[in-house]
């Protein structure tokens, strides 16, 4: 981790109480200083192993990642990755999403990537859901007017759940499909990890793009 200090730039413990959280680890980031330019910046939750962020990075030099991870181990193949390859429009933060406020200004992020979310199945775990009501909330605060979330899993209850959700928080959904490999959205599509292990298995893969919609 140390030897990553300069791309990592924040690191949380997992918290329950949010309000409690933003007071310990309140510290808003300056994306100029972060990245030296005023380019757009857009954040993928649960990068995983990285694979996702490097590929969109060295796509968009224009743009500026960020890529949040809650487990160190895999956080940290990404964060060597990026560093071994010299991607300079990249930085980690090592946090659970739910502190993601204390961090991004409010209105500041274009785009956020939610590529195979864990879809925790039964209504106890439906508040951790990164596309539960709970967590749109956060993202609509962070996202800037026309904010886009661009979704992938290949869970049909979830994307039909988060389908719903996006509508009732004021989500505007497009690019549906449910088979994203044999759609329009293919070429241009970056494989995660996860991903390939599904279509491996002859999996179809749902995909969504919600847009903000501020009253
Ligand atoms: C199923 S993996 C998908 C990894 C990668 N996006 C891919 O498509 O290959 C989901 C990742 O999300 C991370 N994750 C789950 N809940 C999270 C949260 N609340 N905040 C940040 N990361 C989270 C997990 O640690 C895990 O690495």
């Amino acid at each position: 981790m140390a030897a990553c200090s300069s791309v990592l730039i924040a690191r949380g413990s997992p918290v329950k109480n949010l309000k409690e959280a933003a007071e310990t680890y309140r510290a808003l980031l300056d994306f100029k200083q972060l990245f030296g330019n005023d380019n757009p910046v857009e954040a993928e939750i649960g990068c995983g192993n990285g694979g996702f962020i490097f590929a969109l990075a060295k796509r968009y030099p224009a743009r500026n990642f960020l890529a949040v991870e809650l487990c160190s181990n895999v956080i940290l193949t990404a964060m060597e990755r990026v560093l071994r390859e010299g991607i300079p429009n990249v930085r980690f933060l090592n946090i659970p999403a739910e502190i993601l406020p204390c961090y991004l200004p409010e209105r500041s992020i274009s785009a956020l990537y939610l590529n195979f979310s864990t879809p925790l199945p039964g209504s106890t775990h439906a508040r951790q859901r990164l596309t539960s009501p709970r967590f749109l909330e956060i993202y609509a605060r962070l996202l800037c007017d026309g904010g886009k979330i661009y979704q992938k899993t290949d869970c049909g209850w979830f994307f039909d759940d988060s389908l719903a959700n996006y509508a009732a928080c004021g989500f505007r959904v497009e690019d549906v499909t449910r088979d994203l490999h044999h759609s329009a959205y293919a070429q241009e599509n970056i494989i995660t990890e996860y991903e390939a292990t599904f279509l491996a298995q002859g999996k179809p893969i749902y995909r969504c793009v919600a847009v903000l919609e501020r009253p």
